[in-house]
């Protein structure tokens, strides 16, 4: 069974189809890309599948499970979790807490114990550090576990949204654009962070890029949407060949 599969998704803004007949399967462990250029309705299918948005048509399975029209929470209780295309941080928390925030969809100890700080209360904080570090570790940031996430530089603060979004145990992790304002070296690392992430979580990735060279180095398949519609979709050497993609993305 498919980890996801979408079908025939679709949303409307006014006139405007921004999502238009969006299919794709993407199967347990695959490290899938979603790209197209600015306004192609990268981010909207990323809006749909989290509940963001309600689709006007289309079904969305989760391992089999229909996951259309569900709030956020509940989308990510079922295990889908995301990073944004602007960085959303809580800057005025150490980096650590700001990885601790994610285990938080996950009942840890009842709000009494929490309030009373009772010994479960100490014992599930000391669990969540050691397990919050261990994450930090793979985007080399455990030694900044206590610097501010707002006094990170740039490229940091890209990579430690990632390591939040993975705190909540995830099945399916959403990546928006996790390279935009990085310098070429940020990139190149940031993208074997992902294949890392991937193979050593298991995890099955959703990337959304609009640079096609940046993704296809490391997606196994790619879907190319333009003006919310399919350009072409299959195997990452497949579609670079297809003279649709290469039209639309020519002079680039
Ligand atoms: N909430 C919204 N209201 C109106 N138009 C929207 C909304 N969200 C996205 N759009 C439009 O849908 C199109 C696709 O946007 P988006 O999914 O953000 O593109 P991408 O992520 O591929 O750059 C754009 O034309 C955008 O302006
Ligand atoms: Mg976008």
């Amino acid at each position: 069974m498919a980890m996801l599969d979408i079908n025939g998704l679709s949303i409307s803004f006014g006139g405007l189809h921004a999502v238009d007949d969006f299919n794709v399967t993407i199967e347990e462990g695959q490290l899938y890309g979603l790209i197209g250029p600015n306004g192609a309705g990268k981010t909207t299918v990323f809006n749909l599948l989290t509940g963001v948005y309600k689709p006007t048509e289309g079904v969305i399975r989760l391992n089999g499970q229909d996951i259309t029209g569900k709030s956020t929470v509940e989308i990510n209780r079922a295990g889908v979790a995301r990073t944004f295309q602007n960085i959303r941080l809580f800057k005025e928390m150490p980096v650590l807490d700001n990885v601790k925030v994610g285990f938080h969809n996950q009942h840890q100890y009842s709000t009494l114990t929490g309030i009373l700080r009772l010994p479960k209360y100490w014992k599930v904080e000391a669990e969540m550090n050691e397990k919050a570090i261990e994450i930090l570790k793979v985007f080399d940031l455990d030694k900044e576990a206590n610097t501010l996430a707002g006094n990170l530089p740039y490229g940091k603060q890209r990579k430690l949204e990632i390591a939040r979004a993975l705190a909540t145990d995830p099945k399916l992790l959403l990546l928006d654009e996790p390279a935009a304002g990085m310098n070429p070296n940020e990139t190149e690392e940031l993208m074997q962070t992902i294949r890392f992430v991937r193979d050593h979580y298991k995890m099955t990735i959703l990337l959304i890029e609009h640079d096609m060279k940046l993704v296809s180095g490391i997606c196994e398949e790619l879907t190319v949407l333009n003006f919310g519609r399919v350009l072409a979709q299959g195997p990452t050497a497949e579609v670079l060949k297809d003279p649709a993609v290469i039209t639309a993305y020519l002079g680039e």
